[in-house]
């Protein structure tokens, strides 16, 4: 069979290979269903639902990620650290996306380059968590897994993994991705709105001033090419958007339920999201989840802590990507503000020797957590700024590409993260900590923060 030359590049699973290789390896933070029947009949099911994305549409962003790994694009990936089915309503859904695209098109006037869009939405719903339970008012629960596993609140009851939970996941993320796709395709995500995506309670902040501004560049820009005489109306690129999905693939059972063959690349594709992680907490090179993702075409996340060695992390390039697929990795360093200067370096250096050419990612959220003194877990814009100029200085300094971000946000006005221009305090966290997980950056904090970035990569391809 002669292969589409353009599709020729997706990943093959290795020949020992199967969607179901991962089963009896060794396996860490999955739930203790107490119906493994249930979710054998719930993964018989989803086997039998359709796609949620397409084969097509994957292999696209492995080609996009390849020129972000070349240096040609920028990686925005961006959304909730954990989703919620009760979030996913129209209105939910389209604020997620409109601080997407604002943060987008801040980066791409900002540095000229294009920007590969890709949402921590769609399927959002597993959590790794720290420890198996937790202790609420001196009784001690098992600990919230996400929407996926049980449910948040701390009683016994909910916090019971229910297989049911994988089958609503599924129908929750297919709802998404409805509106998704209605959303970039139509009049949202067309450029003449884009005064329209700054909400009315940032546009009183200073970065909604900024935005205004930049905004207001953009459209006299647009005005200026069809005073011109370029067709700005017939060209659909200022008129739709591609927003690529991705979650962490915590659970192989129900990922392995949406792993399809596909006879025209001669791969199988994990077709749950666009793009899938393995987190930090699960990247065993032995482990059942390193063992899945080495067989699905997707691009693959990795989540690069700071335990990571540089042997671990060419043994992981090394399995996930053995035929250096371009595009095929993304590497996500989440190394904290303080330690990203000591650590990243050698990594990069190691990956580099290795002659695989991952998109680097810096993931600013993770390594940055800690409890204030008011009791809430957060985080400071002024360690998530820091750790960003850390990761692009490392790879100034070793002539590696920076190839992205991987940010926990939301479009709404929360309370979550300390700092920004309007300065979120400690005693402001209990006004709106509204997170079913780790603490988002509001849409004020990422308007800051991608003016940030914009300079930061203006800088580094002066
Ligand atoms: C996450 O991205 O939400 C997460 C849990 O990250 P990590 O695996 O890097 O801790
Ligand atoms: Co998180």
């Amino acid at each position: 069979m002669t292969l589409v030359p353009e599709l020729a590049a997706a990943h093959r699973a290795p020949v020992d290979w199967q969607p179901g290789s991962w089963r009896g390896l060794p396996i860490h933070q999955q739930p203790d269903w107490p119906d493994p029947l249930a979710v054998r009949a719930v993964a018989d099911e989803l086997a039998l639902q359709p796609p949620l994305v397409l084969p097509a549409e994957i292999t696209s962003l492995q080609r996009q990620l390849a020129s972000v790994a070349s240096g040609q694009s920028f990686l925005l990936q961006a959304g909730d650290c954990a989703e919620t089915f009760r979030s996913c309503t129209e209105q939910g859904v389209r604020s997620k996306l409109r601080v997407i695209l604002q943060l987008a098109i801040l980066l791409t006037y900002g540095s000229g380059l294009p920007v590969v869009k890709v949402g921590r939405i769609g399927g959002q719903f597993a959590k790794p968590r720290s420890k198996p339970t937790e202790v609420v008012d001196g009784v001690e629960l098992p600990v919230f897994r996400g929407d996926i596993v049980n449910s948040p609140e701390p009683t016994p009851e909910a916090r019971v993994p229910d297989a049911d939970r994988m089958r609503r996941a599924y129908h929750h993320a297919s709802a998404t991705l409805n509106v998704l796709r209605a959303l970039t395709q139509g009049g949202f995500a067309d450029l003449d709105q884009v005064h329209a995506w700054n909400q009315e309670f940032v546009l009183a902040s200073p970065a909604g001033r900024h935005y205004e501004a930049a905004a207001d560049a953009i459209t006299w820009a647009l005005r200026f090419m069809s005073a011109c005489g370029v067709d700005t109306g017939g060209m659909q690129a200022l008129h739709q958007v591609q927003l690529f999905t991705s979650h962490e693939a915590l659970l192989p059972e129900y990922e392995q339920s949406l792993t399809r063959f596909d006879q025209a690349t001669g791969s199988w594709f994990d077709t749950s999201a666009h793009l899938l992680w393995i987190g930090d907490r699960t990247r065993q090179l032995d482990g059942a989840h390193v063992e899945f993702l080495s067989g699905v075409a997707n691009p693959i996340g990795l989540k690069v802590g700071p335990s990571t060695t540089a042997d671990d992390l060419r043994a992981l390039c090394d399995r996930l990507d053995p035929d250096f697929v371009p595009g095929r990795l993304v590497l996500i360093a989440r190394l904290g503000a303080e330690r990203v200067g000591d650590l990243l370096p050698p990594l990069l250096r190691a990956v580099r020797s290795t002659g695989h050419s991952p998109v680097w990612a810096c993931d600013p959220m993770h390594g940055n957590t800690f409890v204030s003194q008011s009791g809430y877990k957060t985080r400071r814009l002024s360690d998530i700024t820091a750790e960003i100029a850390g990761f692009f200085s490392a790879h100034r300094a070793e002539g590696v590409h920076p190839g992205g971000v991987h940010l926990e946000l939301t479009g709404d006005d929360v309370t979550e993260c300390l700092g920004g221009a309007d300065e979120v305090l400690d005693t402001h966290l209990g006004t709106r900590y509204e997170t079913a997980c780790d603490p988002r950056l509001n849409a004020s904090q990422s308007i800051e923060l991608a003016f940030q970035i914009a300079q930061l990569l203006r800088e580094h391809h002066a």
